[in-house]
Formats: C-alpha cells, structure tokens, sequence
C-alpha cells in the first residue's frame, strides 16, 4: 500500500453518471463538482431522487452506476480506474443508505478482514481485539454484537452504529456517509454523531455527509453545505445553509432547476 498523504483530496470534475442499459438508460449524475479535503466536513442536502446515493455509489464503484463523463480523484489518483478494494485501500470509506447482509460473516471477522485487506497486513490479534472492544464501549455496542453476522436481522441503529465502528476501525482518508442518521433515536444519533466527531478530532479524515435533517449537523458541524438538485451541486455555502433549507425547503432551487432544463430543452 502506497503511504497515505498528510492531507487528502477527493476531487470530483463534471461527474456524468448513468443507470440501466439501451433504451431504460436515464443520466442521474449531471455535471458534479466537489471537492473534499481531509480535516472538513461537507454536508450534501437535496430532494428525493436528486442522485446523492448514486453520487455516494459512483465514488465507491458501484457496478450498477456507468461514468459517463467526468473524473474522480484521490490525491491526484484516478479513482474511476480502481477496483472497489483498491479504492477502499486508497483510503476511500462508504456507508451505505441500505447495507447488505453478510450471513455467515460474523461482525468480528468481516472488521478484521476488512482491516488487513485495507492495511495490507492482518492487525496484531491482541490489540485489534482491545481495540474493537474499546471501540464499541464507546459506541455503547453490548460486546454480544462482534459474533452476530454482519447486517443479519439488524436493527436501523445497529446498522448505522456498525458502519461507524467500521469507520472507526479502518481510518479511511474519506468517509462518505449516506443518511447515517435516518432511523435513529436520539441518543443514538448522539453516541454516532460522537464516533464520527473523535474521528475528526484525531486525524485529518475528509467526511461527506449525505443527509436530509439538520438534527445531525447540531452534532456534526459541516464546514461547507451542498444544495443537491437534479443531479447535480446547484448552490454552496456555510452551516447555515443548513437552516435555510430547514426553513425554506428545497422548491426554489427545483424551480430553477426545472426552468434551466426547459430551456436547454427549448435550445436543443
Ligand atoms: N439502479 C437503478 N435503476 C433505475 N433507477 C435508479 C437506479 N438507481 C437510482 N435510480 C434512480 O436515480 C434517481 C436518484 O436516486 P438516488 O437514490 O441517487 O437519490 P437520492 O438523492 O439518494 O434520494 P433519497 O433522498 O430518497 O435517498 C432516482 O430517480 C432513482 O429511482
Ligand atoms: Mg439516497
């Protein structure tokens, strides 16, 4: 594994994406532009549909999503052309809106996995097992959790609290974290907003946070908010942009959106 920089940056150009194949092909990515570096927290806002899961899954390689036009880099690196695991040993974390199941994996042995694929070397058993436990103390995991298989029978929470140990666990340079607060109560939207807050606080992680309540960003305060609309970023700004769209919703920025394809329509 090559040695991860200091500081990283997930450069995303004019990201064109697409699903499904002949006549059922529909572009769902239009143009992206973002940037995230380690040490800042971007938070992604936008309607039902307008694409952020296909963003979150474009940049993890998902085989379902085509590039149509565009790049992906890490570090200077062309993300595009890695593998799903050479992207996650790039440094590369995604949590997914709706994770998969693993049966027969227990939640042990898929960490350690991940770990020493990531790594390149299986971790020392005996501090990764401290470290795993310590991990979930702090998530208030009952220890019972590691030997479950991974997604098996989950609950909502459980699911998110598990994908920030996993975080937690592997260091990626960026995470990006696909609605992590839906469907958690609120002391458990605390306990996860705090996992990825010490993940901050300790190292120069990137984190992309894709959401549709400011509830989250109380706890996880992002440095720059994303309008996503129609497939793509339609306006930037501080934290509280945040509360804007809280208070205003998203019909402005659809509005315009809607005119600005009727017009492209208009011109073709
Ligand atoms: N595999 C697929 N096949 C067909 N359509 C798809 C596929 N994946 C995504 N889409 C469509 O792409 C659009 C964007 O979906 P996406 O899940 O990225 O939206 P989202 O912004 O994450 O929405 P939400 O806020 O509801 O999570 C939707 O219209 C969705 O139906
Ligand atoms: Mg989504």
């Amino acid at each position: 594994m090559r040695e991860r920089e200091e500081v990283s940056v997930l450069e995303i150009r004019d990201l064109h994406v697409t699903v499904g194949e002949g006549d059922d092909t529909k572009e769902i990515l239009r143009g992206v532009d973002l940037t995230v570096r380690s040490g800042e927290t971007h938070a992604i806002m936008g309607p039902n549909g307008s694409g952020k899961s296909t963003l979150a899954y474009s940049i993890a390689g998902h085989p379902k999503y085509t590039v149509t036009g565009g790049t992906v880099t890490l570090d200077g690196e062309d993300v595009l052309a890695m593998t799903v695991d050479e992207r996650a040993r790039a440094g590369l974390f995604l949590a997914m809106q709706y994770p998969v199941e693993v049966p027969g994996v227990s939640v042990s042995n898929f960490l350690r996995t991940a770990a020493t694929a990531i790594k390149g070397e299986a971790p020392k058993l005996r501090t990764w097992v401290k470290d795993v436990k310590s991990e979930m103390d702090l998530l208030e995991m009952d220890p019972a959790f590691a030997e479950r298989n991974v997604n098996e029978g989950f609950s909502g929470g459980e699911k998110k609290r598990h994908e920030i140990l996993q975080m937690r666990l592997l260091k990626p340079a960026i995470a990006i974290l696909d609605e992590t607060d839906s469907g958690l109560d609120v002391d458990a939207l605390r306990i996860v907003s705090e996992g990825v807050n010490r993940t901050r606080e300790e190292g120069e992680i990137g984190v992309l946070l894709i959401t549709h309540y400011t509830r989250i960003l109380r706890y996880i305060k992002p440095d720059f908010v994303h309008v996503f609309v129609a497939g793509k970023v339609v306006e930037e700004g501080g934290a509280e942009l945040a509360d804007k769209l809280e208070n205003e919703g998203y019909a402005a920025y659809v509005k315009d959106s809607n005119e600005a394809a009727a017009a492209e329509v208009a011109r073709a």
